[in-house]
């Protein structure tokens, strides 16, 4: 429950993560059956090969759910202990109300707030930001971030620009108050967000600017992107924002343990690793089986990247994110779940 700060706050810790994939794999050759495209420009152009799809009666919450339930059991700790609930999302089930509500009641944090938050692909970055201030404030000891998407309803099956890059998935992770004095924990943010690019990647119709209430062309109820500029736009932000956040920290690339970037395209993390001269070992990449899943992306990796063992405690993970808004956000923590 949020309540006033009490005693002395705590440092906010990564304590756990967990993740969950809807079971329907839609490969490249499925692509090539509705649009103009191929496997071999998908992969060459994205590094794509496949992404899930959730069922038709799957909603954002119904993936929500399930990767809370996982990070839970991944923590041990009991739902009613939740304090504070975010789901960063940007296809959530209804305008309002939001995903993260339903969440909370499904999974029996009872005692906890909830919100949505909608910083698109970045979601994630800001939703531990978010966290950490509230468990650094003493506002909330533990707050659950679960990023969760359902890209597949939203897409135009007949936009070969768009359709074969986004899937479906949700993840999360567990931040909790840990030990006032600990080396562990997030070391620093760096978010940010340039509207003046704003429509290029959009749902023009459904909200008060065009409501669904007034004609519109059927296609424009679905994601519109302008693929080049926000290519250009990630090329570059990626970069420029892990090296404000290395210098204000005082830490160079050597000292990071583990790059986990939004998994949008492989060509825009290899541009960020090869500027950053980060040695591709220390990268973790799980683009090819999911496609872009915007802000489930980051936590799916981070959970992959544990399970494969490329994730160890003690290690300095270095995050980075961009997407709609346009926005950006990249964040450093030491990785010490226990
Ligand atoms: O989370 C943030 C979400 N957004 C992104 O990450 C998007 C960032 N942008 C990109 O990843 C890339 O711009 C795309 C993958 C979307 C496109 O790749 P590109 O190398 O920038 O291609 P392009 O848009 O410059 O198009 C090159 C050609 C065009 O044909 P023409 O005009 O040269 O004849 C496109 O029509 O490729 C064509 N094309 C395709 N061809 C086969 C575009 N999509 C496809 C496709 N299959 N799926």
């Amino acid at each position: 429950m949020i309540a006033a700060r009490n005693g002395r706050p705590g440092r906010a810790r990564l304590a756990a993560l967990g993740a969950y994939v809807p079971e329907r794999v839609v490969t490249n050759a499925d692509m090539e059956r509705h649009v103009d495209t191929s496997d071999e420009w998908i992969v060459t152009r994205t590094g794509i090969r496949e992404r899930r799809y959730a069922a038709p009666e799957q909603a954002t919450s119904d993936l929500a759910v399930l990767a809370a339930e996982d990070v839970l059991r991944n923590a041990g700790i009991d739902a009613a202990e939740i304090d504070v609930v975010i789901v960063p999302t940007c296809t959530p089930d209804h305008l309002f109300p939001s995903v993260s509500a339903t969440t909370a009641h499904r999974v029996g944090a009872r005692n906890a707030a909830a919100f949505d938050l909608q910083a698109a692909c970045s979601g994630f970055i800001y939703g531990l930001a978010q966290a950490t201030a509230l468990v650094e404030s003493g506002i909330a000891r533990n707050v659950l971030v679960v990023g969760a998407e359902v890209f597949s309803k939203i897409l135009d099956m007949s936009d070969r620009g768009t359709c074969i890059l986004f899937g479906d998935a949700a993840a999360g992770a567990l931040v909790t108050s840990g030990d006032p004095e600990a080396t562990a924990g997030f070391l620093g943010f760096e978010l940010g967000a340039d509207g003046s690019q704003a429509m290029d990647i959009c749902i023009p119709v459904g909200g008060t600017r065009i409501p669904a209430s007034q004609p519109f062309a059927p296609d424009q109820a679905f994601l519109k992107m302008n693929g080049r500029e926000v290519y250009k736009f990630a090329t570059r932000v990626m970069e420029e924002s892990i090296v404000r956040l290395l210098d204000r920290l005082e830490l160079s690339i050597a000292d990071v343990d583990l790059l986990v970037a939004h998994q949008a395209n492989q060509r825009i993390i290899d541009h960020a690793v090869k500027r950053l001269g980060i040695d591709e070992s220390r990268v973790f990449n799980n683009l090819e089986r999911y496609g872009n899943t915007s802000a489930a992306s980051i936590p799916l990796a981070l959970t992959e990247a544990r399970d494969a063992g490329a994730l160890r405690p003690g290690a300095l993970v270095l995050l980075v994110g961009f997407g709609a808004g346009l926005t950006w956000a990249s964040c450093i923590v030491r990785y010490e779940p226990e």
